[in-house]
């Protein structure tokens, strides 16, 4: 980062940025790419750049741009939700279908489809790739436009061999982060065509995204893409034998077969309102999980931070915090 060959990025003449930007580009197979700060003004610039005020996006209830980004949705794009359930986080195509023909048939206001991989909410599950294409296929076949939230797809990519650029072909534009698995500080990146990534450029000023010397950052995410991808399998293991321990801890729910990647969501047994007591006692000896997913569920999160050693910690002090908090209590 100290190194890196920096310009003003809002003239698009950050050397450091041009080649993040390329990279990324090549490697989700589109046209080019956006340096953006975060995920969610990745997510917002797609929607501000491919629907007007008014439309309603199409998507699962359970999806960050939902439970966590509904304000700037709303609010600021003056956008609206027409949301779909389905098994942790994954809509079924025939339920993207006749809910697409539905609104046709009468508002009409469904103007994109958004699919999120892998699932924050969904505990890192990933969209089996004929799901993604049919649901991809049902939105291109009525002229709607498909964005990918892949805040994580590289960890769908490392858990699933398919290569980025195959999922990112589901859809028109694709977010993706360099902030999460990958380690970089900050930093994420929205693709799409050339013609869209221009428009997104223009969005991103308005969003008050543009940023001048950002090669400093960008050096980073360069280093997580080249350097970090290759281990994340390691990441997904230490997810595994952390659901596991979790699995056969008393007073704790979690099927450990669905873990697919790097996010753990569990669930402790009645009452749900301990949840809270429980993860503060997790945090007293030294390991940060947070109260997230729905009643009486918490969350942690594998990454490059996170070795062996670290889970045997946590494993420790999720024990230690469950038979303090949920058993003394029964
Ligand atoms: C699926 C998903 N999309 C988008 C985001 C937003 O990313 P950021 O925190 O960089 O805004 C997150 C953040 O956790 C996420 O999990």
């Amino acid at each position: 980062m100290a190194d890196a060959e920096v310009g003003d990025d809002v003239f698009h003449d950050d050397p450091t940025v041009r080649r993040l930007e390329e990279e990324t580009a090549a490697e989700l197979g589109k046209e080019a790419s956006l340096f953006v700060p975060s995920g969610c003004m990745g997510n917002e610039i797609a929607v501000a750049i491919q629907t007007k005020r008014g439309d309603a996006l199409l998507l699962h209830k359970d999806s960050h741009l939902v439970l966590t980004e509904a304000a700037a949705i709303t609010e600021l794009l003056g956008r609206k939700y027409h949301r779909v359930d389905g098994d942790r986080g994954r809509m079924r195509p025939e339920d993207v279908s006749s809910e697409l023909a539905a609104s046709l048939a009468t508002s009409g206001t469904i103007a994109m489809v958004e699919v999120e991989n892998t699932i924050n909410w969904g505990s890192g599950s990933i969209y089996p790739l004929p799901q993604l294409e049919a649901i991809g296929k049902a939105a291109h076949a009525r002229g709607l436009p498909v964005h990918l939230d892949g805040a994580r797809l590289w960890n769908a990519s490392a858990a699933t061999g398919i290569a980025p650029a195959t999922y990112a072909a589901v859809a028109d534009t694709v977010m993706v982060c360099y902030s999460k698995g990958l380690g970089a500080p900050i930093g994420s990146a929205i693709a799409g065509t050339k013609a869209a990534v221009q428009e997104a450029r223009l969005a991103r000023k308005m969003f008050g995204g543009g940023m001048r010397q950002v090669g400093v950052v960008a050096a980073a995410a360069l280093h997580g893409l080249k350097h970090h991808r290759d281990r994340l399998p390691e990441d997904h293991r230490r997810a595994r034998r952390l659901a596991e321990a979790i699995a056969s801890t008393p007073g704790l729910r979690l099927d450990p077969g669905e873990i697919e990647s790097n996010i753990v969501i569990a669930e402790i047994e009645e009452p749900h309102d301990r949840v809270q007591a429980f993860v503060a006692a997790v945090e007293s000896e030294g390991v940060r999980m947070n109260a997230f997913g729905g009643p009486g569920r918490f969350r942690a999160v594998t990454h490059l931070d996170i070795d062996d050693a670290g889970i045997d910690r946590a494993i420790a002090a999720i024990r230690l915090a469950a038979a303090s908090v949920l058993q003394a209590k029964r």
